[in-house]
């Protein structure tokens, strides 16, 4: 009971103050008749505001709920981590996985475990804590890394096979052929052209260096093993992969190619600035089964991370027929880009009326 008084009274306290503040700001602005610079608001006042606010979180995480009172305590390097570094709302959708997660021995090994953190990522908590134990590592990884992206093998001692079917790459190369493992068939992938959907690379940098649009770095979403990333990397080209590991060591795999992974989800802002790179590309991993108001976040954080001028490239993009023609083309056009290529097929191995779109656009350069 004294729990929920004091908190409705800080409640209280905390609305009166908010008001005080937009208060502050509203006569700020009445009193001023010509446009003034806007005013600070001044220190002790937003010192103020953020202590309320601090305090208001604290109790309202700590608040006793009738519906996890049967949970256990939360473990001791999650309090102290939410303490120093804030941690992302959804990761307190799933107190379960992330109690278990962060339960552990600091500075010991860590339990083996890396399922739960692909699976809290997947769940939108990311950046997922970070924690105070040594991961498990390959025992004997080789020291004869390629030193060329498409290698006729990759050593299978770096990496933990445990969790997967199966405990090699060739096996994953027989079983699954077109995971992206197979090096002889990624070589080709980005530079034959076998229909309209297809943007071969050395196309694709003949069309920037035509528009004198260089490509130097970009970004490759839900790039596989990086095939991608290599192709580029044989004309120079920096791109990094984000890609997960589902079902396959595909963070290893590009890492063992020599190119740079990031274990990021789809739903992950970007992590470069904004205007930096020249390139995105989309391949697989973005199509119609993410949900519209996400992808349209996504496009826009495209937008943000492209420079002017610079290209994103919709690579087999599917969803149903209808769809791209009222859904996805109204919300790619929201972008204002220019169509370079613009080319849709039907999914052959759909058996839902699924149409693939490739599509290369360009950035307007501001005026
Ligand atoms: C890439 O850079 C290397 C070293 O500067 C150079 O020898 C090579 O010709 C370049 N390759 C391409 C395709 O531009």
């Amino acid at each position: 009971m004294g729990f929920t008084m004091g908190l409705n009274l800080l409640l209280l306290i905390a609305m009166v103050a908010t008001n005080i503040l937009s208060l502050y700001h509203l006569s700020s602005t009445l009193q001023s008749t010509k446009p003034q610079p806007l005013q600070p608001v001044p220190d002790h006042l937003l010192h103020q505001l953020n202590t309320i606010r601090a305090t208001i979180n604290h109790l309202t995480r700590h608040q006793p709920n009738p519906t996890t009172t049967t949970h256990r305590t939360s473990p001791p390097d999650l309090l102290l981590y939410s303490r120093i570094s804030p941690i992302a709302s959804s990761c307190h959708n799933h107190p379960d996985l992330l109690n278990t997660y962060m339960n552990y021995t600091p500075f010991s090994l860590c339990p083996h475990d890396t399922d739960l953190a692909e699976t809290l990522i997947l769940h939108g908590c990311h950046p997922l804590p970070r924690r105070r134990c040594f991961s498990k590592t390959p025992p004997k990884p080789s020291n004869s890394l390629p030193l060329n992206p498409f290698p006729t093998s990759l050593p299978d001692s770096n990496v933990i096979w445990s969790k997967y079917n199966c405990k090699t790459f060739s096996c994953i190369v027989h079983n699954y052929p077109k995971m992206g493992f197979d090096m002889s068939l990624e070589q080709t992938s980005f530079t034959v052209y076998r229909s309209e959907l297809d943007l071969p690379i050395p196309q694709l940098l003949q069309i920037a260096s035509h528009a004198n649009s260089v490509l130097r770095l970009g970004v490759d979403i839900g790039g596989g093993t990086g095939t991608f990333a290599a192709t580029m990397k044989l004309h120079n080209v920096t791109i990094v992969t984000t890609t997960m590991n589902l079902n396959a060591p595909y963070n290893e795999a590009v890492a063992l190619r020599g190119l740079v992974p990031l274990h990021v989800p789809l739903q992950q802002r970007l992590p470069v600035f904004d205007g930096v790179v020249d390139l995105v590309r989309c391949g697989h991993a973005v199509n119609r089964w993410i949900p519209v108001m996400m992808m349209e976040f996504l496009l826009f954080d495209v937008d943000r991370v492209l420079r002017g001028g610079g290209y994103l490239w919709l690579d087999h993009f599917f969803s149903k027929g209808t769809d791209l023609d009222k859904v996805f083309t109204p919300l790619i056009g929201k972008l204002g880009y220019k169509k370079v290529k613009w080319a849709t097929a039907d999914k052959t191995d759909s058996k839902n009326g699924d149409v693939y779109l490739t599509a290369l656009l360009q950035k307007p350069v501001p005026k």
